[in-house]
């Protein structure tokens, strides 16, 4: 281990090269304990993969280039037609087939910051169910165990953090027992960080020895599967499918063996699930195929007659929302991310406001956007793919993530639509559920996905286990 000296002076030069020589400012203010802590950030800044970026991104601010052309993609609808219904059948069996034979895992991204919603702690272990108050965390693993009640195999689950969250996440699961799973079916890792900039390409620094770094964004999971020895591990046991969700979203099928088949059965690379967009301009990602490639384009990027346009029959012709829901082939992502791969996903750029030191060494709050922070989107992957597929699927079924403390997309809305999925599961399945006048459910109710994983899962459950009874709170749990 060389010393403390020889670690400064390798990065005196080190900076000296790529002019971040300022990030050394201060050492000669700084204990030993800090000064350890500075070179430690340091270690984490791949300074050569900076430079490009600097230059791309942070002094130029790189024009949207709008594709030449945009097209609406092929989907697969939620309900097949008529001529797709044996297709569909055909992938539901394949796709349980191979998570029988453990050919799936779960992939779960939980790296990100969660600025927005504020909680202090990893977001997973915010608590959202309505009955219990089961953090996210605990709703992933129960959906595994319930994959494994329907498939008899448990899928291995692979979580991704950031080294700011790394140890509260795998500190969490320890102390609630892996909630039920086993710590041999989880493999914990973290993904890269990316410093802040400041606009003239300097990297920023936080306090005097720490440098300002974050997660390098969800795009970075791919890079983080292979360098943490994940893919490596799934080709030793044999999976060849991965099942991407995010932390945020409860109401995932964390795996599903439509989607799992129809993947499989068509040769797509990376497929995805999209729901209808709720209006024209809503704010989310949208599948379209730009000059020729499945793509996800942002819905900042996509030019507003677009995002307005109607096919002849009236209905939207940019519908498919992207849910950040993907299956992926680990070919897929090991070819990807091989060693001596020109492939980079591109760095989206945000300006955002963080307390930085300037060269005073003064710490400054500042009132507007001071620092720009760079991270890379998965969906981005998505053109790189062969035979990349869209299945739509229903938003109250699928899709409902915690990402504000308050108003849309908040815990609120969240356990909202948690209870109105479980009351139509088990009105779908004859059990009378008493609703207020606003057609609100009128008591809380919980269905564990340990206990029932969707409608059918829960009529077949039902058979072998007590009604609950309408007005009283309705819990469903193993
Ligand atoms: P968001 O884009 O919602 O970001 O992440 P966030 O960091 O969680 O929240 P804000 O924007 O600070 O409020 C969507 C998903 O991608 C993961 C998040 O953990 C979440 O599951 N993510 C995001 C990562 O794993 N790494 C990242 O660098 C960014």
């Amino acid at each position: 281990m060389p010393s403390i000296d020889d670690r400064h002076q390798a990065y005196v030069r080190r900076l000296a090269e790529y002019s971040q020589s300022h990030l050394l400012a201060f050492w000669h203010e700084l204990d030993s304990g800090q000064q350890e802590q500075l070179l430690d950030d340091l270690d984490q800044i791949d300074f050569a993969r900076c430079t490009s970026p600097i230059e791309a991104y942070i002094r130029n601010r790189p024009a949207v280039r709008i594709p030449d052309t945009i097209e609406p993609p092929t989907t697969f609808p939620i309900e097949p037609s008529p001529d797709q219904a044996e297709q569909y059948a055909a992938a539901r069996r394949a796709g349980a087939d191979a998570i029988r034979a453990g050919r799936v895992a779960a992939f779960m991204v939980a790296g990100g910051q969660g600025t927005r919603l504020g909680f202090d702690g990893p977001k997973g272990a915010f608590r959202i169910s309505p009955i219990r108050q089961a953090p996210l965390f605990q709703l992933f693993a129960e959906s595994l165990l319930g994959v494994e009640r329907r498939y008899r195999h448990r899928p291995r689950w692979y979580v991704m953090t950031s080294p700011a969250n790394h140890a509260d996440t795998a500190d969490f699961f320890a102390r609630h027992n892996f909630f039920g799973l086993s710590p041999d079916d989880v493999l914990f890792f973290t993904q890269g960080q990316m410093p802040a900039f400041l606009p003239d390409g300097r990297i920023a620094l936080a306090e005097k020895h720490r440098v300002a770094l974050g997660p390098d964004g969800h795009g970075g999971s791919l890079r983080a599967l292979a360098e943490s020895g994940a893919l490596a591990d799934m080709r030793r046991r044999g999976i060849d499918t991965i099942s991407y969700f995010q932390v945020d979203n409860p109401l995932v099928q964390t795996i599903d063996p439509l989607f799992i088949g129809l993947h499989l059965l068509t040769g797509s690379e990376m497929s995805s699930k999209a729901v209808h967009k709720a209006h024209d301009l809503e704010r989310v990602g949208v599948f379209c195929v730009a000059d020729g490639k499945l793509a996800v384009i942002e819905y900042s990027d996509l030019p507003e007659e677009l995002a307005r346009a109607r096919n002849s029959d009236g209905t939207r012709r940019f519908d498919a929302g992207s849910i950040a829901v993907h299956v992926l082939s680990r070919d897929f992502v090991e070819r990807l991310t091989a060693a001596g791969s020109t492939i980079q996903l591109p760095w989206h750029r945000a300006d955002k406001k963080l307390p930085v030191v300037n060269e005073r060494g003064e710490l400054i709050t500042p009132a507007s956007p001071n620092i720009v922070k760079l991270e890379m989107f998965v969906f981005d992957a998505i053109p790189l793919a062969r035979n990349p597929l869209v299945l739509y699927t229903r938003r109250d079924e699928e899709f409902s993530p915690v990402k504000n403390a308050e108003g849309a997309d908040s815990p609120a809305t969240t356990r909202r639509d948690l209870v109105r999925r479980a009351a139509r599961w088990l009105e779908s399945c004859g059990v009378g559920v008493a609703r207020s006048a606003d057609g609100e459910p009128a008591q809380p109710i919980e269905v564990s996905p340990a206990f029932a994983l969707d409608a059918d899962d829960l009529r077949e459950q039902l058979k072998s286990h007590p009604l609950p009874q309408a007005g009283k709170p309705m819990l469903l749990a193993s």
